[in-house]
């Protein structure tokens, strides 16, 4: 079987490190990839937004399954168009994809379908949003852009000034372009976040091990947000019993609600929760696998992906058994130093041959110069390792990351140790 990947990050790299371990793979193609992808797969620069460049590579290189890593196709409707051409692909269609891509979408679906989620409002005028946040008593609160901003479009304001500022930038300089046309302003919720992925075939809903994101660049959770900088799974935070509530309040529900708009909901569906003194509450949807949280989560899946993903595509998911591995298993992000703001490309990365056998290192932004592996981007590679539990993976990883080095090279050392008990 011959499968395409669409997507070049670390999420991309596990998704092919674990297809190309199938017994039913016979040939993997990704586009556009990166230097660590194209060791184990054909790399075609078609970029992942090119949906009409994707329907002819899969055409033209005979492709069985097509497996789609981030939101933008998605919600562009990468998978209608494929469906159109008659051809296999992996994830959901665009209307569903809404539950990404249009914030206010989402927030609108889950007051239909009672699914817990923080208090909201919804504006379309950038003076109507201010006099709210003047008038009402209505900090702290977050303010969202309605669509995709690269994980940039949500403010925590904790003050007036910062509400209105976000207002200010969102709806007037517009930031975002058409992205930030409407705002949600919500309840600021407390508690831990924890990310709830699963698979469903819109029939049968399959919750992943419980994962956690590191979102802001610094250690202890200090300084501006990234597209994230680590993850771990399982994590403690959210036990079974609240892993059972998840799935009957809000993961089962969630594709319930879809199919009654009348809609079948194929792929991974993210959660992302906040899990407050009254119980888990929804802050975001994604409709693909998160990027790090797929790199420990696909490290950790003991099924063959490709049967579970021909059981989504075929809607027969509920006769395949999902196994996960024991222990736990941890990613570090090694970005390149200035991340999230300015850093420099094609420096030399060093050692990457040198880390121990016990760890794994999928690339994201990287490419190949002059037969060197050199930085092309933010987060340049994913140190990943398991352990019998999380302190061992977390000691792992570290130990792993020692053999690697380029110029600059910045990664957070706290990673999964929040949930240590007595770690700092
Ligand atoms: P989102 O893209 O909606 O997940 O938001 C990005 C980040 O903003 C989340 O990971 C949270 O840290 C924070 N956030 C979003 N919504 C809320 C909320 N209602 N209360 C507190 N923090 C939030
Ligand atoms: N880790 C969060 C995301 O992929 O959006």
């Amino acid at each position: 079987m011959k499968i395409l990947v669409v997507g070049g990050g670390g999420r991309e790299h596990a998704l092919v490190w674990k297809l190309a371990q199938s017994p039913s793979t016979s040939k993997i193609l990704c586009a556009p990839g990166n230097a660590g992808i194209a060791e184990i797969a054909d790399c075609f620069s078609v970029s992942p937004e090119d949906i009409p460049g994707l329907v002819d590579l899969a055409k033209k290189e005979d492709v069985d399954i097509t497996v789609v890593g981030p939101e933008i196709p998605l919600s562009n409707g990468i998978v209608d168009e494929f469906i159109k051409e008659g051809m296999q692909i992996f994830g959901p269609e665009k209307k569903a994809a809404e539950l990404e891509s249009s914030k206010v979408f989402a927030k609108d679906f889950m007051h239909k379908y009672d699914i817990p989620t923080a208090k909201y409002k919804i504006f379309s005028d950038a003076e109507n949003a201010k006099k709210y946040i003047h008038d009402a008593n209505s900090i702290p609160c977050v303010i969202k852009a309605d669509g995709l901003a690269e994980g940039k479009g949500v403010i925590v304001a904790r003050d007036k000034e910062t509400a209105l500022s976000a207002i200010e930038s969102i709806m007037v300089e517009r930031i975002f372009g058409n992205a930030g046309d409407k705002i949600i302003i919500e309840e600021c919720l407390d508690g831990e976040e924890v990310s709830i992925l699963a698979f469903t075939d819109g029939k049968s809903v399959y919750p992943m091990l419980p994962a956690q994101d590191h979102k802001q660049v610094y250690d202890r959770d200090k300084g501006p947000n990234t597209g994230g900088m680590g993850a771990y799974c399982p994590t403690p935070v959210c036990t079974t019993g609240l892993q059972q509530k998840v799935l009957e309040e809000i993961l089962i529900p969630t594709v319930k609600g879809v199919r009654a708009e009348g809609h079948n909901y194929k792929g991974i569906l993210y959660a992302g929760l906040m899990i407050t003194k009254s119980g888990p509450k929804v802050l975001e949807y994604n409709v693909r696998f998160g990027d790090p949280e797929a790199q420990p989560l696909i490290k950790m899946l003991e099924t063959d992906l490709v049967t579970v993903i021909k059981g989504i595509i075929n809607e027969n998911l509920q006769d395949i058994e999902i196994k996960w591995k024991e222990g736990a298993c941890v990613s570090v992000v090694i970005a390149s130093g200035g991340y999230p703001g300015k850093y420099k490309k094609n420096l030399h990365i060093q050692g990457l041959r040198a880390v121990p056998c016990n760890v794994e290192v999928f690339h994201a932004g990287t490419s190949l110069k002059d037969g060197e592996i050199v930085t092309a981007g933010g987060r340049v590679l994913n140190v990943i390792a398991e352990g019998s539990d999380l302190n061992e993976a977390v000691e792992n990883v570290y130990r792993g990351i020692k053999a690697i080095y380029f110029e600059n090279m910045y990664y957070r050392t706290d990673i999964g140790r929040k949930a240590i008990p007595g770690s700092k």
